[in-house]
């Protein structure tokens, strides 16, 4: 017998999340002397310098647990944004909180509702849950832009047994972005049965004046979740913390399904400090723009489809398989993303990074692309 006929058939069906590469793994593959990581949207200009001050602080006390109700960074987070931290629900990393929404309200028999190319975590949270993923087909470009969320379509996939849609906005790796208007409208058409996730992971970035905070609604829509992440602006990745903000009724239920102390100390303090940094946020939002800009001079340069992006990521078409370029750019110390998990088989999504590591990136691609 095999033991994988022993888990939940979910989990059978389940393709594994494919990280970005860690730069410690190439490094023990080839022997290369500078590595230029772009593979998973992080903030090329690190950490605010006053949050590690607070980390390096406190990093004594790591032998108490943390405090599992949040307290101060959910007051913060509540000042902030304008809203009770009793509406605010803490996770390890907003991934955390995508999966608690699937575990409160996704089972067999129920189904969720997302876009084609829409993050990958969607379908892993839902299928872990018993439920089913019905993907509905991306904008072609006739009617929006293409690879971006075709809203209608996703509203014609609702149906009775569908509990939550997943909506990203900006969407990885596309990069695509909602405008108010059509989110709000989507929102507003929604059944009362089915939970509305808006992912904005990427919320900083996407300065465009159209471009929706979805918190506004929070008092119009009471099914309406808000999930936001201080891994990408923020610079704190590997501490892990996001956040879901809702109704009191919705965060409650997720509360209780919350592993007691799913946020770490470190965590915990290092993004109440990082909301203080606003210097530091609006530094990394013009690195960003630049940089993004930078590359996107980049592909046009060299005759290259990129997808329009509002994040700190551009995925560009190769006119051609992407994953043998990928693995020569890997030997040549830069990582990427390739996404033919996504569908996108010709795509690599590529991080913005410092101008400097754009550069790299560039020769890189222009060596490895040398007929
Ligand atoms: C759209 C989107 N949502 C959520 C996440 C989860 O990020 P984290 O768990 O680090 O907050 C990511 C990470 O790449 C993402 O791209």
């Amino acid at each position: 017998m095999s033991i994988t006929t022993l888990a939940v058939p979910g989990v059978r069906g389940l393709t594994p999340y494919q990280p970005g590469k860690p730069i410690g793994e190439l490094e023990r593959e080839f022997a290369l002397k500078r590595i230029v990581k772009l593979a998973s949207n992080e903030n090329p200009l690190g950490a605010s310098p006053k949050v590690l001050e607070v980390v390096r602080r406190i990093l004594g006390g790591t032998h108490l647990y943390p405090d599992g109700s949040g307290f101060e960074l959910k007051a913060a987070l509540a000042e902030k944004l304008g809203v009770e931290p009793a509406q605010i629900v803490l996770g390890n990393g907003s991934n955390d909180v995508l999966d608690l929404v699937a575990r409160v309200f996704l089972t067999a028999g129920r189904n969720a509702v997302y876009s084609e190319y829409a993050f990958a975590v969607y379908p892993i949270a839902t299928q872990t849950a018993g439920a089913t993923g019905k993907t509905a087909p991306a904008h072609d470009g006739s009617r929006g832009p293409r690879f971006g969320h075709d809203l209608e379509t996703m509203l014609e996939r609702v149906d009775p047994d569908t509990r939550v849609v997943f909506i990203a906005n900006p969407n990885n790796p596309t990069g695509t972005l909602l405008g108010r208007g059509e989110l709000y409208s989507f929102l507003a058409a929604l059944p009362e049965h089915v939970i509305a996730v808006v992912d904005e992971a990427y919320f900083e970035y996407a300065r465009c004046p159209d471009h929706p905070d979805a918190l506004e609604w929070l008092g119009e829509f009471p099914g309406l979740i808000v999930t936001r992440t201080f891994s990408k602006a923020y610079g704190l990745a590997g501490l892990r913390v996001g956040y879901a903000v809702t109704g009191v009724e919705i965060a409650d239920l997720l509360n209780r399904a919350r592993q007691p102390f799913n946020v770490n100390t470190l965590g915990l303090a290092a993004a109440a400090a990082a909301l203080e940094d606003t210097g530091f946020l609006e530094a990394t939002v013009q690195a960003n723009d630049a940089g993004r800009s930078q590359l996107e001079a980049g592909f046009r340069e060299r005759g290259f489809d990129f997808i329009p992006s509002a994040g700190n990521f551009v995925s560009f078409d190769l006119g051609r398989p992407a994953t043998p370029v990928f693995d020569a750019l890997l030997r040549e110390g830069v990582i990427v993303r390739p996404l033919g998990n996504y569908g996108l088989p010709n795509h690599l999504r590529v991080s913005v990074g410092t101008a400097e590591e754009i550069d790299l990136f560039f020769a890189a691609l222009d060596r490895v692309l040398v007929p």
